[in-house]
C-alpha cells in the first residue's frame, strides 16, 4: 500500500498541559458544544490512556476504543459514540500506544483508514491529551495543526506547561503555540501568567506562544461535573471568545495521520 496520505481538510485541535488537573478535558469537552453549535461536524478523541474522563463527565460508557479497532475486534464505524448534535467522542483507551507495535502493512492500513474516516465525517477533532511528557502526549501535540497548551495560574503548572513547550519545540521542532490561561482570577493574573510563559519560551526556545485567552475559576463547574453536565453558560461563553481567535484552516494541510504514521516510524 503506498504510505503518503492525501492533504487534510479537517482540523486537528490539540489540547495538553504540564501538570494534571487544569482542565483539558472540559475545555475539550466545550469546545467541542461550540464549534458542533457553529454547525461543525466535530469528533472528540480522547487521547488518555485508559484513565479517559470525558465518557464519565458526560456519563456515557463507549462499548469500543481504539484499542478494539487495532486488535480486530470492531470497525471505524462502530467507534464514535454520539454526544450531541454533530459531536461525537472517540476513546483511545489503550489504543494509540498498541499501535506502535503494529506490523508495518497493518499499522499503515489502519492510520489510512482512521485518516479517510476523519475526512468524510469531521470538520474538526479535537485530541485531549494526558498531562505531562508522556511519549504518546508528544506525539499526538507535535502531530496537530493547533495545539493549545492550558495552564493555571499555579507556579508548578506554569513551569510545567514551559517544560511541555521546550520538549515539542525541540525535539518535534514545533514552533508555535496558543496559551490558554484556566481557573484565573481575572485577566490581569491572565496576562502575567501568558507573560512569564511567553518569556522562557523566547529566551531558551525558537517557539512563539500566542496568548488565546482566559478562563475563570468558577465553583458551578465543579457542581456541574458531578452532575455529569460539564458545560458552563459563563465559561463556555470565555472559551467561545478564545478559540475563534483561532485562525480558521483555508488550505489543505498534510494530514495529522501522515505525521503519526512517520513519527511512529514509517
Ligand atoms: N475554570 C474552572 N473553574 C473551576 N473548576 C474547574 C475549572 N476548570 C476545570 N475545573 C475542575 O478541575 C478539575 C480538573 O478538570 P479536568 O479533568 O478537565 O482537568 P484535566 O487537565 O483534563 O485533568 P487530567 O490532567 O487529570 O486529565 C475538574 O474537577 C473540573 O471540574
Ligand atoms: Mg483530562
Amino acid at each position: 500500500m503506498e504510505h503518503k496520505l492525501k492533504g487534510s481538510s479537517v482540523r486537528y485541535i490539540g489540547i495538553g498541559s504540564g501538570k494534571g488537573g487544569v482542565g483539558k478535558t472540559i475545555i475539550s469537552i466545550n469546545a467541542g458544544e461550540i464549534l458542533a453549535e457553529q454547525g461543525y461536524r466535530v469528533l472528540i478523541f480522547d487521547g488518555d490512556l485508559g484513565l479517559s474522563n470525558i465518557h464519565l463527565m458526560y456519563g456515557i460508557a463507549p462499548l469500543k476504543d481504539l484499542s478494539d479497532l487495532i486488535r480486530g475486534l470492531t470497525t471505524i464505524k462502530e467507534l464514535p459514540v454520539k454526544v450531541k448534535e454533530r459531536l461525537f467522542f472517540i476513546s483511545g483507551g489503550s489504543g494509540f500506544h498498541e499501535l506502535a507495535d503494529l506490523p508495518k502493512q497493518r499499522l499503515v492500513s489502519i492510520i489510512h483508514a482512521l485518516h479517510e474516516f476523519a475526512e468524510e465525517n469531521y470538520d474538526y477533532v479535537i485530541v485531549d491529551t494526558p498531562p505531562g511528557l508522556h511519549r504518546t502526549t508528544i506525539t499526538l501535540l507535535s502531530a496537530v495543526d493547533v495545539p493549545i497548551i492550558v495552564t493555571t495560574p499555579e507556579p508548578t503548572a506554569i513551569a510545567d506547561a514551559y517544560a511541555l513547550i521546550k520538549v515539542l519545540n525541540k525535539e518535534e521542532g514545533v514552533n508555535s503555540f496558543h496559551l490558554l490561561i484556566n481557573k484565573a482570577d481575572n485577566e490581569g493574573e491572565a496576562l502575567a501568567v501568558y507573560e512569564s510563559v511567553k518569556l522562557l519560551a523566547a529566551k531558551y526556545t525558537e517557539a512563539s506562544v500566542n496568548y488565546l485567552g482566559f478562563l475563570k475559576f468558577r465553583k458551578n463547574l465543579i457542581r456541574n461535573v458531578i452532575n455529569q453536565n460539564p458545560v458552563d453558560r459563563g465559561f463556555k461563553n470565555e472559551l467561545k471568545k478564545a478559540i475563534q481567535k483561532i485562525e480558521p484552516s483555508k488550505r489543505e494541510t498534510e494530514s495529522f495521520w501522515s505525521k503519526i504514521l512517520k513519527k511512529i516510524g514509517i
